[in-house]
């Protein structure tokens, strides 16, 4: 079949970023390849002129943007967020677990996977690893892209009951992942996996922050093609379709609103880190942007972001064809039917009636249909890094995202045809002059 550029590249994008650290990495070749340059905070002022591009990277985090032609103060900035990570299991410092001849790593449960998922699936490894390198520290992301670990269930003779009462995965004891049969002992084989993959020696392997993943690649399925199925999607797919959009808004000449891509580690932990949605790293580039390209002094960053909107970008729930019942009768995305405002009478949602207006005209005005969520009335309502950024900002804010099944599952899936509508809605977002 003939893919859309677009989904191609997303597939090669969601296979590419196993971890956030690698998503952030695949995101910033883009960028490179587009003209954008890395910035540091702690280098002196330098002016930023119309049309700027640049980007901050701070391990799974990364604000890129592009300076509008007219001045902040005047046109605001143009927000797209979403988050780099994804539910997982992450291999702990001393890892090895031992007993009746296996040597399992033991495993720590990033945010809330659907722990059954993880089950008799090929593991691969990736992450961060720290190496001695003389008197210094070197980090390498590293990707051991082949199946070396596996966590098997249990034949159904010994647990006549999983089919009625399901599969319960105890995250201490059943989720520590078979590595190795050699069992003396003395042999330390994920230090020499990882030594090998970055070509040291094991014992300068100080430590790592590595979790497991799914080797199967992102694919597209079904009768039609209608489907994307791949680890991740929640949210690589927002990041993917924010950062096409950032680079589609770079052709036909500067927009007037400086654009923004922020993308956060740690949502799925709750955001309250030094790169996560709730650090002040937004809010430092934003202000560096105002000091470098527009020195008018006091009162610049509230009048810039009294002119700003934030399109937090992250998936949504598609009625499932099983369990309708789980949504309200009313609201029920379906796949393949375009964007979804999310709305939530609690705020879990940044989505106000203004911000939600807004998204409705860029869509019409990109002719993509446009769907709605609210949740159940008497189901708890989940969250994106929309709210943090909007209290941390006081930004107008609306949720949005494409419709999913299998969210947290170790391998998801969404609609083939909405991905390119999102991205053809936030080039909108980040190009209109006037947009409200
Ligand atoms: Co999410």
């Amino acid at each position: 079949m003939d893919i859309d550029p677009v989904l191609q590249r997303f597939l090669t994008y969601l296979d590419a970023s196993p971890t956030p650290n690698h998503a952030v990495r695949t995101t910033v070749e883009v960028l490179d390849a587009h003209g954008f340059s890395e910035i540091d905070l702690g280098d002196p002022p330098e002016q930023l002129p119309a049309g700027f591009r640049g980007y901050l990277a701070k391990s799974g985090s990364l604000v890129a943007f592009h300076v509008g032609s007219k001045p902040a103060v005047e046109t605001g900035f143009r927000m797209v967020s979403a988050h780099t990570d994804s539910p997982n299991l992450r291999i702990k410092p001393q890892p090895y677990v031992r007993s009746h001849g296996y040597v399992r790593l033991l495993v720590e449960v990033y945010g809330g996977p659907i722990n059954p998922t993880w089950t008799d699936r090929d593991l691969g490894m990736a992450g961060i690893v720290a190496v001695r390198d003389g008197e210094r520290i070197r980090q390498h992301l590293v990707t051991v892209h082949k199946p070396v670990c596996r966590i098997p269930n249990i034949a159904i003779h010994l647990n006549r009951t999983v089919n009625e009462e399901g599969l319960k995965v105890n995250a201490h004891t059943d989720l520590p992942a078979v590595f190795s049969l050699v069992d003396d002992g003395s042999e330390d084989p994920l230090r020499a996996i990882l030594a090998a993959e970055i070509g040291v020696q094991a014992k300068d392997v100080l430590t790592w922050d590595l979790s497991l993943y799914d080797l199967t690649p992102a694919r597209i399925i079904g009768a039609h093609d209608e489907f994307v199925c791949s680890a991740r999607l929640d949210n690589l797919a927002s990041c993917h379709a924010g950062l096409e959009a950032l680079i589609a808004s770079l052709w036909h000449g500067v927009p007037e609103s400086t654009s923004i891509l922020a993308l956060f580690d740690h949502e799925e932990i709750g955001s309250q880190t030094a790169r996560g949605a709730n650090s002040r790293t937004l809010e430092e580039v934003l202000r560096m942007i105002l000091r470098n390209a527009e020195p008018q002094g006091q009162g610049t960053f509230s009048r810039s972001l009294a002119h700003s909107w934030l399109v937090s970008a992250d998936m949504a729930h598609a009625v499932h064809p099983a369990r309708s019942e789980m949504h309200d009768g009313t609201h029920m995305p379906k796949m393949g039917a375009g964007p979804v405002i999310k709305q939530n009478a609690n705020k879990r949602y940044g989505t106000d009636a203004d911000t939600a207006a807004m998204f409705l005209l860029l869509c019409e005005r990109a002719e993509v249909p446009v769907q709605w969520f609210v949740n159940r009335s008497d189901l708890a309502c989940g969250s994106t890094v929309g709210p943090i950024l909007a209290s941390r900002l006081g930004v107008r804010t609306v949720d949005v995202g494409n419709a999913m099944l299998s969210m947290h599952s170790a391998r998801e899936m969404c609609g083939t045809a909405d991905h390119p509508r999102m991205a053809k809605v936030l080039t909108e977002f980040f190009r209109l002059p006037t947009i409200a």
